[in-house]
């Protein structure tokens, strides 16, 4: 571990240069707290900023006043002397694709056609990558309004996530493609969406059901037939969405524990967004234990001078060695957890090329805006 810069310092940089963090890493990893913690922090720092989080666990939805708003924005109150202002939103899985409708469809008599339609009730719970794709569009759209300086995006679980970084470009990619424009037209005035419809469009369809998936494809048809008069409208959201998440003000956060295997997945996934183009600004290895020192040398000396001075709760300076004994080995185990960790993610930090950020473990779940802000100042770049 080298090179321990004052916390808030590094991190407050990226947080006053970015316009949209995505926290991407493991499922239980943090994901969620470490968003709306630096959330909170860039608030504090003076901008105005949205968290959007997904499943955010209980306490932290009650702490940023998220259990009962449904996916609506809402005022977070920050503590007084903050200079900027923070908004939390849940990204609702179920009503989100509703919303996109909403905003999208022709006519409000066409949307209230397609939100009741039963085949569109089923696809948009099943539909996969669909709610992937509603997300990075709704971030688009959010991306494209001026109410807020700094966006912190949550995600789900690293598998999902790539899929989630790559719905955009996937459904552009084919919703561009002329022979599955026919096939969709084609469909659509047959009548019939089928499984056995898929024969139809032969080879040309193998090869996008390589791309999306068999299972996806065909639900990604069935779907698209139902919108067929929006393609136009989705493609080109869905390559702004694309383009967003490579823009020059979009970046991302990957967040561990202090663990080889959630190391190692966390490095996988660097290298996943190395590949697609994607900025990774920094890591954070989360729910670390701080080096607690070195313990008291001589305990035997130590008793001595503790039953000198206040012995007389004591019944004995056996006892006491005793007592003292402990408390020193469990200090020399706490040591050693901590420098384990701390090689751990010094290796991780080589591998990575990129600054790397302890944020500590705390014994007590978070419950309010200030509990985030102390996770965030506790950011130590390591
Ligand atoms: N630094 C931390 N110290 C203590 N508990 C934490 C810390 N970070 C997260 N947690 C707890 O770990 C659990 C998982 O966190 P969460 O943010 O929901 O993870 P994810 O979004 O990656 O699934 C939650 O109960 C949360 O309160
Ligand atoms: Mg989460």
């Amino acid at each position: 571990m080298s090179g321990r810069g004052h916390a808030s310092a590094g991190f407050g940089e990226i947080l006053a240069e970015t316009r949209i963090l995505i926290v991407c890493g493991s499922g239980g990893v943090g994901k969620t707290t470490v968003a709306a913690a630096l959330a909170a922090m860039a608030a504090k720092q003076g901008r105005r900023v949205l968290a959007l989080t997904i499943d955010p666990a209980r306490r932290l939805a009650d702490a940023l006043g998220l259990a009962r708003s449904g996916d609506e924005a809402v005022p977070v109150s920050l503590p007084r002397g903050s200079r900027g202002a923070l908004w939390a939103r849940m990204l609702d899985r179920e009503t989100a694709l509703d919303r996109l409708i909403g905003r999208h469809a022709p006519s409000p008599e066409r949307r209230a056609e397609i939100l009741h339609n039963r085949f569109y009730r089923h696809v948009s719970s099943t539909l996969v990558g669909a709610h992937e794709y509603v997300a990075m569009e709704e971030l688009a759209h959010l991306a494209g309004q001026d109410d807020h300086d700094l966006l912190v995006l949550d995600t789900p679980p690293a598998a999902r996530a790539l899929h989630f970084l790559d719905a955009p470009r996937k459904i552009a990619t084919v919703l561009e493609d002329p022979v599955f424009r026919a096939a969709v037209g084609s469909f659509a005035s047959a009548g019939r969406v089928s499984r056995r419809g898929l024969g139809v469009a032969g080879l040309a369809l193998r090869a996008f059901s390589r791309l999306l998936g068999s299972e996806m494809l065909r639900e990604t048809l069935e779907f698209l037939v139902a919108f067929q008069e929006m393609f136009d409208g989705f493609k080109t959201r869905a390559r702004d969405a694309a383009r967003l998440l490579e823009a020059p003000g979009t970046g991302f956060v990957v967040v561990a524990t202090p663990h080889r295997s959630s190391l190692d997945d966390a490095a996988r996934l660097a290298d996943e967004l190395g590949r697609r183009d994607m900025r990774l600004l920094a890591a954070i290895v989360n729910r670390i234990h701080p080096d607690p020192g070195e313990p008291p040398g001589d305990t035997a000396e130590l008793a001595e001078r503790l039953m000198r001075e206040g012995g007389g709760q004591f019944r004995s300076p056996r006892e006491l060695r005793r007592l003292l004994f402990q408390l020193v080995e469990n200090h020399r185990r706490f040591q050693g957890l901590a420098r384990a960790e701390a090689a751990l993610s010094g290796q991780f930090a080589e591998r990575l090329g990129r600054p790397l950020f302890g944020m500590p473990r705390r014994t007590r779940p978070v419950t309010d805006v200030a509990g985030l802000l102390d996770l965030a100042t506790g950011l130590q770049q390591r």
